[in-house]
């Protein structure tokens, strides 16, 4: 299979509880690349860029304002199958609902506070990766 990239971010529940280092191990573990990382804000611009699919829904501004409430860290991930190798190890949007064993299932408790983002697509991907690293 040919390599892919995806977009995955920390967010600021996993950063500010301890697990980056732990998140970013998993995904090495797995044999994915950490293309770039840098920890930082998201600024107001990226987190509706980012969200944009979800304007409108009951959820959006406490998700806009929870992404850009402190720092996270940005990354580019690479591999054979990047995209759904990241989105399953970090386990369901829900952490209540997260397997064990998952970096929402582990790390995480409530659905607003879920520890990890990672592009659902490879056309996610290309888009978001645009939006964090230009
Ligand atoms: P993400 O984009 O953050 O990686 O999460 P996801 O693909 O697993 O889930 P998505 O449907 O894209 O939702 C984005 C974020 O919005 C919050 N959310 N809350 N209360 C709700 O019904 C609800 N639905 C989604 C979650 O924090 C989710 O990560
Ligand atoms: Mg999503």
């Amino acid at each position: 299979m040919a390599d892919e990239k995806t977009y995955s971010m920390i967010k600021p529940d996993g950063v500010r509880n301890g697990h980056i280092g732990e998140i970013v191990n998993r995904f090495e573990r797995a044999g994915l690349k950490i293309e770039r990382m840098e920890l930082g804000m998201v600024s107001m611009e990226q987190a509706k860029a980012n969200y944009a699919e979800h304007e409108g829904k009951p959820f959006y501004d406490g998700l806009i304002s929870y992404i850009t409430s402190g720092p996270v860290v940005k990354m580019v991930i690479s591999g054979p199958g990047a995209v759904a190798k990241c989105r399953s190890l970090m386990g369901a949007t829900n952490p209540a609902e997260a397997a064990p064993g998952t970096i929402r299932g582990d790390f995480g408790l409530i659905m607003d506070e879920n520890v990890i983002h990672g592009s659902d697509s490879p056309a996610s991907a290309e888009r978001e990766i645009g939006i964090f690293f230009g």
